[in-house]
């Protein structure tokens, strides 16, 4: 069958997707690698959004025969695409920018009235998922779209601004118009054009490296074959709701605080991917993307390796979204519990106590390093911290994942800062301090704004570094928001995860994101650059946390 893509006419087999067929051409077809593949088929992503004669359309969810003779457009032959994409990097609207050209497609495919409407562009980007930015990035930028404010990219070059993308992404970072052109170098995007598709077993353990066996791994010659080998379900949500696998210790009339919180999904929009030459070293998962440290235990770059040296040919293998909800690591689930004691000094009439201390117990699922991420926040005075690891039946969980185990600590110590009066005014903030010396405060206000400084020895006058900071900043916001408010998974009995597609885990959409005020301060004398979008991401959760009347579990809404 035949369609026209980008103006040039294409014959594709007629069998399967849109995305397939696209993600299939091999040169000198016209390349449409700027259509990613974060979710297929569950349509819920809009990394794949292109155009059919002009519409919107989610190319995983369209059979190709649909599109017989039809035009199909992508970023590659969209004649604003470099402006759009001019106005995405100058607002840091583009982190890992795998999300970026679906939403392009689909802000592009408005007309100039709409575009200067927000509730019109809200509306449409209800079709797309970004993790990265917290959207109001994405809302600057369609702004100087509008506007055709005049762009200065220059600043993004400067060395503290790549510098800090680095800090924030906690992993090599682009920086770029290619970037939200789609060329952020992702491994399903570099692979070579035979690479043979490697089938990720389905008792593949995903805690365990080492328990790699070949023989277990099925190698397909191209990616019809794999797609018609792998489950290739749609995800599901589950009925089931969401579980607090872990009981708070205690029973005592002195708790004074409780936190339970669930497994949260980091949710990266790339799903891990990976290839390999025969002889090579294997393609990165973490092209332009740190994916909030959920991709650290990935198994796929050494199976690749092995598959590759096996078969001596380069094999590429893939997740699918719903692989990466069942395997991929989760933050930890814990139960907080504390105690507050209160003592007089002898002879004290005043009925004000004089010393407070606080016995606070942590119940973790055992997860490796999470009790030295607990044990790595600064104990303030009268603080006497106990931690519990136990075995929880549940998906897999890492230390690795954003902030995991000293963020929820941070939460539990702002709250008591305030209990004890040292911080009781009307405007408290939460002050959160990284233990990489990050110092983060977060306060939202009677219209529920949200005020935020953060120091992070980030310099306010290179216009570059601020520019990524603030990106990442409200991706913190954003995830801060998700974690305390609405993310979660419904876990079953035996520990299987039950909510497999993106839009079941409750992730916030962009209207949900407050107005945020960000003040970034100057560093100390001496402080190195360190991350800061972490400590942010902390500040905000106990704000959140504050505003809430300190519910004893998140996320809030399940
Ligand atoms: Fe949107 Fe990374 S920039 S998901």
């Amino acid at each position: 069958m035949e369609f026209h893509l980008n103006g040039q006419s294409i014959e594709v087999d007629p069998s399967g997707t849109l995305l397939d067929a696209l993600r299939g051409l091999v040169p000198p077809e016209p390349s449409a690698q700027s259509v990613k593949d974060g979710c297929s088929p569950q349509g819920q992503c809009g990394c794949c959004t292109v155009w059919v004669d002009g519409s919107p359309r989610l190319a995983c969810v369209t059979p190709v025969t649909r599109v017989h003779g039809r035009q199909v457009t992508t970023l590659e032959g969209l004649d604003s695409a470099e402006r759009w994409a001019q106005c995405f990097v100058a607002n840091g609207a583009s982190q890992c920018g795998f999300c970026t050209p679906g939403i392009i497609m689909r802000l592009a495919a408005m007309d100039p009235a709409q575009l200067a409407e927000p509730v019109a562009v809200h509306r449409v980007l209800k079709s797309h998922l970004c993790r990265c930015t917290g959207w109001t990035p994405i809302l600057d930028a369609v702004q100087d779209y509008v506007a055709d404010t005049a762009l200065d990219l220059d600043p993004l070059t400067s060395p503290r601004a790549r510098e800090r993308a680095v800090l924030e992404g906690r992993s090599p970072q682009m920086l770029g118009v290619e970037v939200a052109l789609g060329g952020g170098g992702f491994a399903a995007d570099t692979a070579p054009h035979d690479a043979r598709y490697a089938q990720v077993p389905e008792d593949l353990d995903p805690e365990n490296p080492t328990s790699f066996h070949p023989e277990q791994w099925s190698v397909f010659e191209d990616l019809g074959a794999w797609r018609a080998a792998v489950e290739n379900a749609p995800g599901r949500r589950s009925s089931l709701g969401i579980s607090w696998p872990i009981e708070p210790a205690g029973g005592s009339d002195q708790v004074a605080r409780v936190l339970q919180t669930t497994w949260v999904e980091p949710a990266y929009l790339e799903p891990d991917c990976s290839w390999c030459a025969p002889g090579g070293a294997p393609a990165s998962t973490h092209a332009n993307g740190g994916a909030f440290g959920g991709k650290q235990l990935s198994q796929l770059p050494a199976a690749v390796a092995q598959l590759a040296s096996e078969h001596r040919v380069a094999v590429r293998a893939q997740l699918t979204r719903e692989q990466v909800v069942r395997w991929g690591p989760k933050r930890p689930p814990m139960a907080i519990a504390v105690v507050e004691h209160l003592e007089h000094h002898l002879g004290d009439e005043s009925g004000v106590p004089s010393v407070r201390r606080w016995d606070i117990s942590i119940s973790v699922a055992r997860t490796p390093g999470i009790s030295d991420a607990i044990r790595s926040v600064d104990l303030p005075e009268g603080v006497h911290l106990e931690i519990t690891e136990i075995d929880v039946a549940g998906p897999p969980t890492s230390a690795a994942i954003r902030a995991a185990g000293w963020a929820e600590l941070a939460a539990v110590l702002s709250s008591l800062r305030t209990e004890s009066g040292a911080d009781s005014s009307e405007q408290i903030s939460d002050l959160v301090i990284s233990p990489e010396g990050a110092r983060a405060s977060a306060r939202f206000d009677e219209a529920g704004e949200l005020w935020l400084t953060v120091q992070c020895g980030a310099d306010p006058h290179d216009p570059g570094e601020m520019t990524v900071l603030r990106s990442y900043c409200m991706g913190a916001v954003h995830m801060a928001l998700g974690w305390v408010i609405s993310e979660g998974i419904a876990v079953d009995a035996q520990g299987e995860p039950r909510d497999l597609t993106l839009r079941s885990l409750g992730i916030p959409g962009s209207t949900q994101m407050p107005v945020v005020h960000l003040t970034v301060l100057p560093p100390d004398l001496d402080s190195t650059p360190v991350n800061g979008s972490d400590a942010v991401f902390a500040a905000v959760a106990a704000a959140l946390w504050r505003r809430s009347g300190w519910a004893p579990r998140w996320p809030i809404q399940a």
